[in-house]
């Protein structure tokens, strides 16, 4: 059972954000590009929350899952909304996009999927193959600093049009040795069709980083430099100073 592959119900649990999300790559363009952002790039989409509210603005958006399920989930949506992107089932170590993005985004945890070094730094720079010149990378991710409680569970419920969604979420596991952690998610959604709420459950293993690992992750990938970062509060106008103190983190890299 794998939560992803439920994207109709993952989606309405992350929604809250979205909008404060496109807003902020938009932002991020106006700020940082030399040339109007037209061309975006998602790597690890999930049910296209962002594709289809990017692509309701206007953008041209190119973005790939692994998830069958949640890819067909994006283009019955789009379709539906007579909305157009080019959403496939891909696999962000080794995505390319033709032509380049202006900016590519990889928010909520997505980019820490990649469980090895080499898979990140392998994702890196395929994303700098697709990325114009002057052109971004957005990661948005938790960093665990030295004194986080590493026994973290978080629970939050979103209704609508007749469809509960609780999300229980548990940190298990947390080694800081091998930097893996395993993310417990407990989904259940409540509909008028079904007579009982579904039950869906999905230990996900994550991997696990500080500012300074991060920065030397970056550092494999020349051509790609961090030029800020900021929280989830995804306040354009209050750059934060990066540390290994820092949690909830936005970077943004600029592709050179
Ligand atoms: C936390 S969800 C985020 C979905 C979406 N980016 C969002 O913001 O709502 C992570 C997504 O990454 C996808 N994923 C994980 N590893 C992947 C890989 N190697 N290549 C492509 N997609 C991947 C999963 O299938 C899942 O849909």
């Amino acid at each position: 059972m794998n939560c992803y592959d439920w994207p109709q119900y993952w989606d309405l649990a992350f929604d809250e954000d979205t909008h404060l999300e496109a807003d902020f790559i938009e932002a991020a363009g106006r700020k940082y590009c030399s040339f109007p952002v037209k061309r975006l790039l998602e790597p690890g989409c999930g049910g296209g929350r962002l594709v289809f509210e990017l692509a309701r603005r206007g953008y041209d958006v190119s973005a790939c899952d692994l998830s069958d399920a949640a890819v067909s989930y994006a283009t019955e949506r789009l379709a539906a909304a007579d909305l157009s992107a080019n959403v496939v089932v891909d696999d962000m170590r080794n995505l390319s996009c033709e032509p380049a993005a202006d900016i590519g985004y990889c928010l909520v945890n997505t980019f820490r999927h990649l469980l090895t070094e080499e898979d990140a730094a392998s994702h890196l720079q395929a994303v700098a193959n697709s990325v114009r010149s002057g052109g971004l990378y957005l990661i948005g991710m938790h960093l665990l600093p030295p004194d986080a409680d590493e026994e973290d569970n978080e629970e939050w419920s979103v209704s609508r049009d007749g469809t509960t969604v609780t999300m229980q979420l548990d940190v298990a596991q947390c080694d800081r040795k091998t930097r893996l952690e395993t993310l417990k998610f407990r989904m259940e959604a409540v509909t008028h069709e079904a007579d009982s709420p579904q039950l869906f459950e999905t230990d996900y293993r994550m991997r696990i980083y500080r500012a300074h690992q991060f920065e030397e992750l970056i550092s494999q990938v020349p051509e790609f430099e961090i030029l800020d970062v900021y929280d989830f509060w995804y306040n354009i106008e209050e750059p934060l100073q990066l540390s290994d103190e820092m949690g909830d983190t936005v970077f943004v890299l600029q592709r050179s």
